[in-house]
């Protein structure tokens, strides 16, 4: 029975007989020369996966004994390669990318997947399967692709104990016990699965980070983790635990302008390397919710970023640096990391990139970009989204994230004019970044299919797309996903494709319209609590960031209000700043509005939060209505997984829309339109 546990790379034979027949008449036989262990995965994947696709064993040749080759490799690694006219396109392409296109090699027809590294060849490899897997004609096959950005980063937020925060698919795939002596396949699917989207990092545990993780028993482990995504060209980071030399009992401080902190570190950084050659760098969340960190010692961000910089910088490793902070003492949560990192512009190493998350709060349902994204002309600054569902119904809703990260990439930041998009930055083309990158953050676990709800898969698939091109559209990604983990059939795909594409702005709708955010029960983060407003910490409460009134509702961070809208650069200080301007769905996000304040649609900003609220479970009901109809057109497992859940969703959108019609309400003091059902 299909159990999700392939994910995308699922080869069953293609059920199109005319393109099967296409492509058994084009590969016969696959070439792959060379020994390295990463070509040796490359002719491992095309191996079983051709041959799966096309439902005959294909031979692994070493000459071109007939027609119809596939022929992989670099000019280092294969004479035949390294014998054809490709012109400049390999140079193009650049250490990672790949060309794949049909030539002629001794008067025979074959198709070459060809790269300038090994790992590009493996690239190469999966994009070819891809192509098969959704069944796109080799005809005039010519394609030369390379990844956008440097790091492409999968970040799990995984402890020690095998418990993952915000993770919802069962234990870490770290079985930390058994390890290093018994090396769970699953650890080389796991880097499969990345290396088929080109991700070529992963931080395999938390942020709030046990200093354990640097320990000798824990580094021979990883060691041991890293040897199985070595070939995969998947780099291991760490993140760590800013007082490490406290923690570990040798030191009494963590001040980054201590000689003896910076020995510690130098000393620790290089017992990782002997450990892992090639390790990758930390990721590093300091002062922040709690966690130690340079401000601690009286130092700043850039003291303690750079301090591990020069430990990691004589092994070429980097420090993701995170962003995330926010001052319980500032009134306005949003300006917290612009009003901490802007100052420090400039004072980065070259090896520090800043990680900051898409929006200025903390990956909800819809967040205006975070203002960092074209303020730092001299930093380094990397993209980190969120893939896990923490505040989007965890691993019981369908709500594909591609929309979301394609919103972000797309949005222009104005930091340079027009044009400068988030997209853009990130690839260093606004400012010259030395650095670049793109991190997710991942929750998959023990559970069978990886990610819980199957369709979270999906976001991971978008995620490892966008990092490696983020023009790409939501929308064909998505395409592509479904193909490769279902099947081919329009009948199937396109109503599929239209819930995923409107599954995101559903979950927006019943959660938190026109830029309502963080209504969120406090700590868990599933389920509704717009009525809280007591708590250690003000900017945990829903109150502090619906500020609902008998006036009105949302968070004035106008010039009269917090002034947040100041920190983004014109013209969007005055679009954002305007109520006449700013997009409807970013409204509450910077004004406080009054409950009559009439909306585009007419009616007025109560009647059209009731209207959003009320069509966000008329989307869930749709999309279940839709999915119950593909009865028998995929497996029998995962169709009902999927409709069983939609009805834990349905439940959840009605309970969402009722708690905050409701309570906003107590507010508004407004009825409800007669036509609308009653409240459950
Ligand atoms: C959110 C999340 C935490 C996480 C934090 C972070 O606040 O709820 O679990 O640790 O983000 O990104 O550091």
């Amino acid at each position: 029975a299909e159990d999700g546990y392939e994910m995308w790379l699922r080869y069953h034979t293609v059920a199109d007989n005319n393109r099967l027949k296409e492509y058994r008449g084009q590969i016969k036989q696959l070439v792959v020369e060379g020994e390295s262990p990463t070509l040796a995965a490359a002719r491992q994947e095309l191996q079983s996966g051709l041959s799966g696709l096309l439902g005959l064993t294909v031979p692994v040749q070493t000459g071109l004994a007939r027609q119809g080759s596939v022929v992989v490799g670099t000019p280092a690694s294969s004479p035949l390669i390294a014998g054809l006219d490709l012109g400049d396109a390999l140079q193009a392409v650049g250490p990672e990318g790949f060309i794949i296109r049909h030539t002629r090699i001794n008067k025979r027809d074959a198709l070459v997947i060809a790269a300038n590294t090994d790992v590009g060849a493996l690239y190469g490899s999966f994009h070819f399967l891809r192509l098969l897997q959704t069944h796109t004609s080799l005809k005039d096959l010519a394609i030369e692709s390379a990844p956008r950005v440097h790091h492409r980063v999968v970040n799990h937020w995984d402890n020690l104990n095998r418990l993952v925060e915000r993770g919802y698919a069962g234990l870490s795939l770290w079985e930390w016990g058994n390890l290093p002596q018994h090396k769970s396949p699953r650890y080389t699917d796991y880097a499969r699965i990345n290396a088929s989207l080109g991700i070529n990092g992963t931080v395999i545990n938390n942020v709030n980070a046990d200093p354990r993780i640097l320990s000798d028993q824990f580094l021979e482990k990883i060691a041991a983790l890293a040897d199985i995504f070595r070939p995969y060209g998947i780099r291991m980071y760490l993140s760590i635990n800013y007082d490490s030399p406290r923690a570990f009992g040798d030191l009494d401080t963590a001040d980054p302008l201590d000689p003896r902190v910076q020995a510690w570190w130098k000393a620790r950084t290089e017992k990782v390397y002997s450990y892992i050659p090639d390790f990758g760098g930390y990721l590093v969340k300091a002062d922040s919710e709690g966690q130690p960190g340079p401000q601690g010692y009286g130092r700043d961000h850039a003291d303690g970023a750079n301090m591990l910089a020069d430990a990691l910088a004589p092994f070429g490793g980097v420090v993701f640096w995170r962003a995330f902070v926010y001052d319980p003492a500032i009134a306005d949560r949003f300006r917290g990391a612009w009003d901490e990192f802007l100052p420090l512009d400039g004072k980065f190493r070259e090896n520090v990139i800043l990680q900051v998350k898409n929006g200025p709060i903390d990956f909800q349902p819809r967040e205006p970009f975070s203002p960092l994204f074209g303020a730092l002309p001299k930093t380094n600054t990397m993209m980190e989204f969120q893939i896990t569902q923490e505040y989007f119904g965890f691993d019981k809703h369908l709500a594909y994230q591609g929309p979301l990260f394609t919103e972000s990439l797309n949005t222009d930041t104005f930091a340079k004019g027009e044009g400068s998009t988030i997209g853009k930055l990130l690839e260093g083309k606004v400012f010259e970044y030395t650095r670049t990158g793109m991190a997710g953050v991942i929750n998959p676990g023990t559970d069978r299919n990886w990610t819980g709800h199957p369709f979270v898969q999906s976001s991971w698939y978008a995620f490892g797309r966008l990092a490696w091109d983020h023009s790409l559209s939501a929308e064909a990604i998505a395409e592509e996903w479904i193909r490769m983990t279902f099947n081919n059939n329009p009948a199937f795909i396109d109503p599929v494709l239209a819930i995923m594409m409107q599954s995101r702005e559903a979950g927006v709708n019943y959660r938190s319209p026109l830029g309502l955010t963080h209504l969120f029960a406090q700590g868990h983060h599933y389920g509704p609590a717009p009525w809280y407003e007591k708590a250690e910490r003000a900017d945990w409460t829903a109150a502090y960031y619906h500020r609902a009134a008998k006036d009105g509702i949302g968070f004035d961070r106008t010039a009269s209000g917090s002034n947040a809208v100041a920190q983004y650069p014109e013209p969007l200080a005055k679009l954002y700043g305007n109520l006449d301007t700013v997009p409807e769905e970013l409204m509450l996000w910077f004004h406080h509005v009054s409950w009559d304040h009439r909306m585009q649609s007419g009616r007025t900003l109560w009647d059209e939060l009731v209207h959003l609220y009320y069509s966000g479970v008329d989307q869930v009901r749709h999309m279940q209505k839709e999915w119950d109809k593909l009865e028998g057109l995929i497996d029998q497992t995962r169709f009902e997984q999927v409709k069983a859940l939609l009805v834990i969703q349905e439940r959840d959108a009605v309970i969402w829309r009722d708690s905050c019609v409701l309570y906003f309400q107590t507010w508004s003091g407004k009825a409800i339109p007669a036509n609308y059902e009653k409240p459950a």
